[in-house]
C-alpha cells in the first residue's frame, strides 16, 4: 500500500491553505492542527468536522504527536526556532516565509537540518507562479542563454486588510518588521530560476509614508535591493507592503533574450512574454506571448496565489515520499533568497555601502555569524536590536491601533 504522509499544521490563518490542500492529495492525511488562539482553532475544528484530526493549542503537543511532517504557518519572525524543534523531533518541515529573522537563527537552522537529515522545505510560493516556473524551464533548457540580469517585484498595498492580519496589535510582527524583511517573494523566484548564489548586496529604503502611518506599520513603505550573483549578473528586487498600487512582476535577461511576466495593469491574459532566439543580438521578429500549460496546470489553477500554493505542498510531499527530483527549496537556497535582505538593511544602516553575502553551505563562512542576533525583534536581538525604520522608529499614536482593533473585532 502506498505510504500516507501525516501532516500537522501550525497556525490556522495562512495554514488554512495547507489544510485545504490536504483534502485533495490522496498521498497525505491532515492529522493535526495547532493554534494557540482558542476561538480560531475551535472555528477550524467545526469547519473541518473530522474526528480523526487532533486539535492542539500547545505547539509542544503537536511536536509530541505522531505526525510525519509539520507545516509552519506561525508568525513570520518565529519560524526558525520552531523548525529546529520539529527537525530535532524527527519531523519534516515546510516553513512559511521568512526562514529566519537573523544570522544566528540561520546558523542554528542549517545545523539542525544537517544533523537530523530531515527534509526542510521553504514555502516560497512565488517561485511556482506560472511565469517564474516557465522562466525556470526556459533557463534550464538553455533557451535564455546565460543569466545576465533580472528583476522581481512584490508590491502589495495591504492597507485595506491590515486590521485583519495584524488584529490592531502594535506588537504584531507585520508592524515591527523592517522594509527589508518580507523580501523573498521578489528575490526568491530569481534565485530559484537560475540556481545562482548571491555574493554582494546593496540596499535602498523607501520612506515612511501616510499609508504606513495609518496601518501602524513602523517601517519604510518598501525596499529596493540590488544583488550581484556569483556569475556577475545582477538582480533588482523591489518589495513592500505600503506602495500605492500592487505589482507582482518578474523579468529575466539572458544572453539569448528576455522573458517577462505580465504587468498587473497590462491588457490581455497571457502569463509570459518572451523575446528569444538562438543568437546573441538583434535579429528577425521573434516575440512570443503565451500561457504555458503542463501536467499540473489544471490541478494548480484552483489553488491560491495564482496556483503557486499547490506546488509548495505538492513538492514537499513528493520529496518526503522519496522523489529525489521533487522541486523543493532546501535550507541553503532559502538562505540565498533571504540573507541578502538582512544585509541590504545593514547596507542602509551603514550609509549605503555594499555588503558581502556569505554562503551558508560552508561551515567556516557561517561560523562568524553564530552570535549575530541583530534584527528588529526585541525578544531575540538583545543589545543588537535594530530600528524597524533606519531613521528611527516612527511614533504611532495608540488611537491608530485602537481603530484597527475595532475594525478587526467587527470582522469576527
Ligand atoms: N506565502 C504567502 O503567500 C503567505 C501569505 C500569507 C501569510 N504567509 C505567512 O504565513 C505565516 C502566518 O501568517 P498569517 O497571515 O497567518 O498571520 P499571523 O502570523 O498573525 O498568524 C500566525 C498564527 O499562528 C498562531 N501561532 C503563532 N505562534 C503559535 C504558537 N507558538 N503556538 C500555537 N499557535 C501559534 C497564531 O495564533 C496565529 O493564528 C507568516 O509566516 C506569513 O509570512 C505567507
Amino acid at each position: 500500500m502506498e505510504q500516507t504522509v501525516k501532516i500537522g499544521v501550525l497556525g490556522v490563518y495562512r495554514g488554512r491553505t495547507m489544510i485545504e490542500y490536504c483534502k485533495h492529495d490522496s498521498r497525505v492525511k491532515l492529522a493535526a492542527v495547532c493554534d494557540k488562539r482558542k476561538d480560531a482553532l475551535q472555528k477550524m475544528k467545526e469547519e473541518l468536522n473530522d474526528e480523526s484530526i487532533s486539535y492542539y493549542e500547545n505547539f509542544e503537543d503537536l511536536l509530541e504527536s505522531d505526525v510525519d511532517a509539520i507545516v509552519l504557518a506561525n508568525y513570520a519572525n518565529e519560524h526558525a526556532p520552531y523548525a529546529v524543534k520539529c527537525l530535532e523531533h524527527g519531523k519534516h518541515v515546510l516553513s512559511e516565509v521568512m526562514p529566519v529573522q537573523n544570522f544566528a537563527e540561520a546558523v542554528a537552522l542549517v545545523e539542525a537540518v544537517e544533523k537530523t537529515g530531515k527534509i526542510y522545505d521553504y514555502a516560497e510560493n512565488y517561485c511556482y507562479l506560472v511565469a517564474p516556473r516557465e522562466m525556470r524551464r526556459l533557463y534550464k533548457s538553455g533557451a535564455l542563454g546565460e543569466f545576465e540580469y533580472g528583476e522581481g517585484e512584490y508590491l502589495h498595498n495591504c492597507e485595506a486588510g491590515w486590521h485583519t492580519i495584524t488584529y490592531g496589535d502594535p506588537n504584531h510582527w507585520r508592524n515591527n518588521m523592517s522594509a527589508f524583511f518580507y523580501s523573498t517573494h521578489s528575490i526568491g523566484p530569481l534565485i530559484h530560476i537560475t540556481g545562482l548564489k548571491p555574493v554582494k548586496v546593496t540596499g535602498f529604503e523607501m520612506p515612511y509614508n501616510n499609508r504606513m502611518a495609518r496601518m501602524g506599520a513602523k517601517a519604510g513603505w518598501g525596499s529596493l535591493i540590488i544583488i550581484t550573483l556569483e556569475n556577475g549578473a545582477v538582480i533588482k528586487s523591489l518589495h513592500g507592503v505600503g506602495p500605492s498600487k500592487n505589482s507582482v512582476w518578474f523579468s529575466v535577461y539572458g544572453s539569448l533574450g528576455t522573458a517577462e511576466s505580465r504587468r498587473e495593469a497590462a491588457e490581455g491574459d497571457c502569463a509570459i512574454y518572451t523575446d528569444l532566439d538562438e543568437f546573441e543580438g538583434e535579429n528577425a521578429d521573434r516575440k512570443n506571448k503565451y500561457t504555458p500549460k503542463d501536467e499540473f496546470s489544471e490541478r494548480a489553477e484552483a489553488a491560491g496565489h495564482g496556483g503557486s500554493d499547490f506546488f509548495t505542498m505538492w513538492h514537499f510531499v513528493s520529496k518526503i515520499l522519496g522523489e529525489e527530483n521533487a522541486e523543493i527549496i532546501d535550507v541553503y537556497e532559502a538562505l540565498d533568497m533571504f540573507l541578502p535582505s538582512l544585509l541590504a538593511y545593514r547596507s542602509v544602516l551603514a550609509g549605503g555601502v555594499s555588503m558581502d553575502v556569505p554562503n551558508f553551505r560552508n561551515p567556516a563562512e557561517r561560523e562568524i555569524y553564530r552570535r549575530d542576533f541583530a534584527c528588529t525583534d526585541p525578544k531575540v536581538a538583545g543589545d543588537m536590536l535594530q530600528p524597524s525604520y533606519s531613521k528611527g522608529n516612527p511614533y504611532v499614536p495608540s488611537e491608530v491601533y485602537e481603530k484597527l482593533r475595532k475594525a478587526y473585532l467587527k470582522t469576527l
